[in-house]
């Protein structure tokens, strides 16, 4: 593949039969996310879940550890699962975090989310911070 100024170096991997990466095409297809994410969340700036689910496979191995610093809603996440890439990720809106981990939880309903640190639940954490007794679930 040759650079920008035509010329073929080893940033283009000059002497190498392939590239060792993929390069996405320049247009990604994807559908888009309708209406709502789950039952009683929502988040203003949803990304469709093909969106990270595209760009992890194409440039991260299985297994690989993706980075996502801006969670919202937590497709991250749902499309780490999906491609069996463990995410790690941060949200600055403790309310959206919550909107991460009951959707999460709509997903994959048999998961329990741990606060790292204490060992407690989303389920225990979430009810004390509501001042709520009420269970956590979906
Ligand atoms: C465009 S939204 C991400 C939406 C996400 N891709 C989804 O599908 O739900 C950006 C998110 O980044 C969060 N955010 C903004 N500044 C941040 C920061 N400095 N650190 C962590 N999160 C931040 C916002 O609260 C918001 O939820």
């Amino acid at each position: 593949m040759r650079g920008k100024d035509g010329k073929v170096g080893a940033w283009n991997h000059a002497g190498q039969p392939t590239q060792e990466f993929r390069i996405p095409d320049s247009v990604v297809e994807v559908t888009r996310q309708r209406g709502r994410i789950g039952e009683g969340i929502d988040h203003p700036a949803v990304f469709p879940l093909g969106l990270p689910k595209f760009f992890i496979e194409a440039y991260t191995e299985a297994g690989e550890i993706v980075f996502e610093p801006f969670a919202g809603s937590g497709t991250t996440l749902l499309a780490g699962q999906l491609t069996g890439r463990p995410v790690r990720a941060i949200e600055l809106a403790p309310e959206y975090v919550d909107v991460a981990l009951r959707r999460w939880l709509q997903h994959h309903p048999g998961t329990v989310p741990v606060l790292e640190g204490s060992g407690r639940t989303f389920a225990e954490v979430a009810a004390e911070r509501l001042g709520e007794t009420a269970e956590v679930t979906a």
